[in-house]
C-alpha cells in the first residue's frame, strides 16, 4: 500500500527512481511523482494515475541530481488527484517528503503547530513537510526527531532537504522499509523487487529506527540517537523472478510457477515419512496445552485459513475457528496461554492482521505465522514463523502464495497429529505421499489442452453481470477464494456459496442468465452437490462442473460444461481444485480487457486499518 523509494549515489536519480517506482506499482497506482535535489535546487513532478501518466510528464528526463525519492500512491486521505500525490514540498520548498501509511493526528497537528498554514493537498502527509519547516534550525536529522515526537500512525517516511543534499533520512513506524546497500550509492525502498536490479546485499529497517544515508555509508539510530548495529541481508531471490518472463501479466505467470513454488514449500519439511520444519520444533507439552487454534487472516489468507480449520480439526483433533482479522481484534475474543493464534499472510505486513497478531500476544497467546515474505512484520512478531518460500507475489490478486499456504497448512497439521499421535503412520504416510505427488498435477492442468478449454469457458463468460460457486465442504472453501478472484480482477459479480444453502433463499437469483461453476471434487458430499447441481438446471442456469475425472460421464449428463481435475487424495484435492478457478478469473478479465495485475481500487499489501 504505497511504494516509496529513495535514491543517493553517483548516478543519475531519476531513472533510478522511476524503474523502482515500476516494480512498486502493485503497491498503488492512482498516482505518483518523484522529487530530486540537482543544479537546479529541488525539482518535483507528479502526477495522478498510473507511472505511464508521470513518464509522460516528464520532459525526455532532463531532471538531473544524484538525490531524490520517489512514491506511487494508494489514496487514504484525499482522492487520487496531482495535488494528492507524493512527494509533498514544505512551504520553502526546501523538504520533500514520500510517506507509506497514515498520519492519525494530523488534524490536531494542523490546528496546534500548523495554524495559519495553507496547505496545498487533502492529505495527512503534507503535515511532515510542513513540521519539518518549522523545526529546522540547520540540522535535517534533529528536525526529524522533533516531528516524529508530534506525529502519530503507522508510517514509513523518506525526507530530503535542500539545505543538506548529502543525505537521505528514512524511518518507519509499522510500514515496511528495506535499504539497498550499493557502491558508492544506497538505496531504500518499501519492497525489495524494487532493488534487486541494484544491489542483493539490504538491511530491514525496524519500528522506530531513523536511518541516514549518504553516497558512502548508512548510518541507523535508535530514539535517542544511539547508532545500533545492523545485519545486511544478502537476498536469495535474483531479479528476474520479480520479472513478468514473457507472461502477459504476473498474475499468469504466479499461476504457471505454482509447481515450482509447491516444490519449494514442501522442500525439506517432509524427512523420512515425518514432517520437520527447520524454523521451530514444537514438544508434545507445548501442544497438549493449546485447547483452541484461532486461525486469523484476510481476504485470500483468510479463505486459505477455512480450509486450515477442517485441516486442524480433522488431523490433529484441536477444535479451531477462522476470523477476518479486522473483525477479531474487535470483539475481544477469547484469548490466553491455551489458546494458539495462527496469523496467515502473504505480505506479512497487512495492518489488520499485524493488529490481531498484537491482540493474541497481549492475551498470553501463541503466534505461529504462515507467511511469503522474510523479516516482514508478521514474521518478526510471532513467536513462530512457517515460510512460504513461493518467491515474490507481485499481482494484486493472491495465486501462489494461495496454494503454498494451503501446504503449508496442511504439512503443519500433519505436524501437529504425529506429535499428539491422533494419525495413524499409514494415513500420514498417504497424505505425505499425495503432498509430494502435487507439482506434478499442478503441472497437468497447466496443459494447453486444460488451458484451451479454460478460454472457451472465459469466453462464455465475458459479458455475465453474475455468476455463482457452489460446494460443500473443502469445495466450498475453495469456491469463496474462485469468486473473489474473479470479482476482484474481472469485475463480475460473483457469489460463492455452500451448495445446500441455496435453497434457503439464493436460489431465487438463480435464472438462465445466472451461470452456476459447481466444484464437486469431495467425495463424501459428491452426491449431495449432485443434487444441488439439478436443483439450479431445473432453473435454467448453465452449469459448469469442476470434478475429478473419474465423474467424467455423470458429469457430461447434467451439466453444460465440464473440467476434469486429476485424481488426487480427497483431503489433498483442494489445492489442485483452485487453480481451474483462478484461471478462469484470469482469462475472464483478459478477454473483458481489465488490468488485471492492477484491478481498480486495490492494492497489493494493505497496511492501513
Ligand atoms: C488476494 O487476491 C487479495 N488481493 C487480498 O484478499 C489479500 O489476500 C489480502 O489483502 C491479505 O493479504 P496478505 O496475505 O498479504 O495479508
Amino acid at each position: 500500500m504505497c511504494g516509496i523509494v529513495g535514491y543517493i549515489g553517483k548516478n543519475q536519480a531519476l531513472p533510478i527512481l522511476l524503474e523502482g517506482l515500476k516494480k512498486l506499482e502493485y503497491r498503488g497506482y492512482d498516482s505518483s511523482g518523484i522529487a530530486i535535489i540537482g543544479p537546479e535546487g529541488l525539482t518535483t513532478e507528479k502526477s495522478v494515475g498510473k507511472l505511464a501518466n508521470l513518464e509522460q510528464k516528464l520532459p525526455s528526463r532532463t531532471i538531473t541530481g544524484t538525490i531524490g525519492i520517489g512514491h506511487t500512491r494508494w489514496a487514504t486521505h484525499g482522492r487520487p488527484s496531482d495535488a494528492n500525490a507524493h512527494p509533498h514540498l514544505s512551504p520553502n520548498g526546501r523538504f520533500a517528503v514520500v510517506h507509506n501509511g497514515i498520519v492519525e493526528n494530523y488534524l490536531q497537528i494542523k490546528e496546534h503547530y500548523l495554524a495559519g498554514h495553507t496547505f496545498c493537498s487533502e492529505t495527512d502527509t503534507e503535515v511532515i513537510a510542513h513540521l519539518l519547516e518549522k523545526f529546522y534550525d540547520g540540522d535535517f536529522e534533529d528536525a526529524v526527531r522533533q516531528m516524529l515526537q508530534v506525529v502519530r500512525g503507522a508510517f514509513a517516511l523518506v525526507m530530503i532537504c535542500l539545505e543538506e543534499p548529502d543525505k537521505i533520512i528514512a524511518c518507519r513506524k509499522d510500514s515496511p522499509m528495506v535499504l539497498g546497500v550499493g557502491d558508492g550509492e544506497n538505496f531504500i525502498a518499501s519492497d525489495v523487487p524494487a532493488l534487486l536490479s541494484h544491489t542483493r546485499q539490504c538491511i530491514y529497517v525496524e519500528k522506530d529506527e531513523i536511518c541516514l544515508l549518504t553516497a558512502e555509508k548508512i548510518i541507523i539510530k535508535d530514539q535517542n540517537g544511539n547508532i545500533i548495529d545492523k545485519t545486511v541481508h544478502t537476498i536469495a531471490w535474483d531479479a528476474e523472478s520479480a520479472e513478468k518472463d514473457g507472461y502477459d501479466d504476473f498474475m499468469l505467470k504466479e499461476i504457471y510457477e505454482q509447481p515450482q513454488a509447491f516444490r519449494k514449500v514442501l522442500s525439506g519439511r517432509i524427512e523420512q515419512g515425518k514432517v520437520a520444519f527447520s524454523e521451530f520444533e514444537l514438544t508434545e507439552n507445548e501442544l497438549a496445552k493449546w485447547r483452541k487454534i484461532y486461525i486469523v487472516a484476510c481476504g485470500t489468507a483468510y479463505h486459505a485459513g477455512l480450509v486450515g480449520k477442517m485441516i486442524f480439526e480433522k488431523l490433529a483433533h484441536i477444535p479451531t475457528e477462522v476470523e477476518v482479522a479486522s473483525e477479531f481484534r474487535y470483539r475481544e475474543p477469547m484469548l490466553n496461554e491455551e489458546t494458539l493464534v495462527l496469523v496467515i499472510s502473504q505480505s506479512g505486513e497487512t495492518a489488520d492482521t499485524v493488529a490481531a497478531l498484537r491482540e493474541a500476544k497481549a492475551h498470553g497467546a501463541k503466534v505461529i505465522a504462515i507467511t511469503n515474505v522474510l523479516g516482514s512484520a508478521i514474521a518478526r512478531e510471532s513467536d513462530y514463523t512457517l515460510y512460504l518460500w513461493a518467491g515474490p507475489e507481485i499481482s494484486v490478486a493472491s495465486t501462489k502464495a494461495y496454494t503454498t499456504m494451503l501446504i503449508a497448512e496442511y504439512l503443519l497439521g500433519a505436524y501437529f497429529a504425529q506429535i499428539k499421535g491422533t494419525i495413524t503412520n499409514e494415513r500420514l504416510a498417504e497424505i505425505l505421499h499425495a503432498l509430494a505427488q502435487l507439482p506434478e498435477k499442478a503441472q497437468q492442468l497447466l496443459s494447453n489442452d486444460f488451458i484451451q478449454q479454460i478460454n472457451t469457458i472465459a469466453e462464455g463468460y465475458q459479458k455475465v453481470h453474475n455468476l455463482f460457486f457452489i460446494g460443500r465442504g473443502l469445495d466450498w472453501a475453495i469456491v469463496l477464494e474462485g469468486a473473489l478472484k474473479l470479482k476482484e480482477i474481472s469485475y463480475i459479480h460473483a457469489e460463492a456459496y455452500a451448495a445446500g444453502e441455496l435453497k434457503h433463499g439464493t436460489l431465487a437469483l438463480i435464472t438462465d442468465e445466472t451461470p452456476v461453476i459447481a466444484l464437486c471434487v469431495q467425495e463424501s458430499t459428491y452426491e449431495k452437490t449432485i443434487s444441488n447441481i439439478k436443483e439450479v438446471k431445473a432453473r435454467d442456469a448453465q452449469v459448469l462442473i469442476v470434478t475429478s475425472e473419474n465423474h467424467q460421464q455423470e458429469a457430461a449428463q447434467i451439466s453444460d460444461a465440464q473440467l476434469l481435475l486429476p485424481l488426487a487424495d480427497n483431503f489433498i484435492a483442494p489445492i489442485l481444485s483452485v487453480i481451474p478457478l483462478q484461471l478462469i478469473a484470469y482469462y475472464t478479465a483478459k478477454i473483458r480487457g481489465c488490468n488485471i495485475d492492477q484491478p481498480r481500487n486495490l492494492a497489493k499489501s494493505v497496511t492501513v486499518e
